[in-house]
């Protein structure tokens, strides 16, 4: 199989984080754009922008979306901390952001390179936006990876994360008309940063080990603060990475998602239709519903050997 060529949206966000080092090691990472999202956007591209030098790469960051499309911004410290990247002594970036213009750097890279993924692994803000200004994209790219929605939820009962924040611009990408992979809370919570392979990261040499260590460590922690009889935080976002680059790692199957965007409890959630009838409507998306967690972590474990010097 090909490499798959991506440019990676984010929020980072400590699975974010994860995400851009899955994606620099087993994809060609063409860019990164950050959204507003876990943290305020300055901070998401700071965070991006230290990821970047930790890992070596010369990759363009650009900044997205200060805020949703039509809801209120709304943040995530109470996983993330207030800086979105809390638990670790981090370097100041060296480099400043490409540009505060990630929506057209979107469209004219999807444009001059045919055949690329997005991967959104924050709010969708940027991605409906690119959509929306660029007819033309739906069918330039070659499909949209996307962390969020799923069965049940994390900020509301109903509502996972991303989704909430911006279900006008989750809707717009799940109308899209393209290929649409969705890697959900149900797949997602498989994934676990357990205590014996935060060890297993805290145990690798180099700087950027050490750094992600603790950063493991914060959000495993919060999360086992926050939730009842979880072993490990839910490392949801390097799942949309690594089902491109090791697909025979998931099962998916495709079915018909709306995202609810009027309910009083149910704003922002996914209905992933699974009923067994023939009237039911075309599916637009890859649902992806188990991951093989045990060779994933390795893999990510590896990535992280990898570039930790
Ligand atoms: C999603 O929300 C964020 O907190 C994480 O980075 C992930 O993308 C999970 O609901
Ligand atoms: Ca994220």
């Amino acid at each position: 199989m090909p490499t798959p060529s991506i440019i990676l949206d984010c929020d980072p966000g400590h699975d974010d984080a994860l995400a851009i080092v899955v994606a620099a090691r087993y994809t060609n990472l063409v860019g990164i754009t950050t959204v507003s999202g876990n943290a305020p956007i300055e901070s998401t591209t700071h965070n991006a922008l230290v990821m970047k030098d930790l890992l070596g790469l010369k990759v363009p960051v650009h900044k997205g979306a200060v805020r949703p499309l039509v809801a209120p911004p709304q943040y995530a410290a109470y996983v993330h901390g207030e800086s979105g990247l809390d638990g670790a002594d981090l370097p100041e970036p060296t480099s400043k952001h490409d540009s505060d213009d990630a929506v057209g750097y979107l469209i004219d890279t999807c444009r001059a390179t045919e055949g690329l993924w997005l991967v959104p692994t924050g709010p969708l803000t940027n991605i409906a936006m690119a959509l929306r200004l660029a007819p033309d994209l739906g069918r330039r790219i070659a499909g949209i990876s996307l962390m969020g929605g799923g069965t049940f939820g994390n900020r509301t009962t109903a509502a996972e994360f991303n989704i909430w924040v911006d279900p006008e611009a989750a809707d717009v990408v799940f109308n899209y008309g393209g290929p649409l992979v969705m890697a959900g809370l149900h797949l997602t919570h498989q994934f676990r940063a357990t205590q014996a392979r935060i060890d297993r990261v805290k145990a690798l040499p180099g700087q950027l080990a050490n750094v992600l260590g603790d950063l493991m460590q914060f959000f495993t922690d919060t999360y086992m603060r926050r939730h009842h009889g979880m072993d490990g935080g839910a490392v949801h976002d390097p799942c949309s990475v690594l089902v491109l680059s090791h697909p025979d790692l998931f099962v998916s199957r495709p079915a018909h998602v709306v995202v609810e965007l009027n309910g009083t409890h149910t704003r922002g959630m996914t209905l992933i239709d699974q009923r067994d009838l023939k009237e039911v409507l075309e599916p637009n998306c890859d649902v992806l519903w188990e991951i093989e967690a045990e060779p994933a972590f390795d893999l990510m474990i590896d990535a992280i050997a990898h570039f930790s010097r």
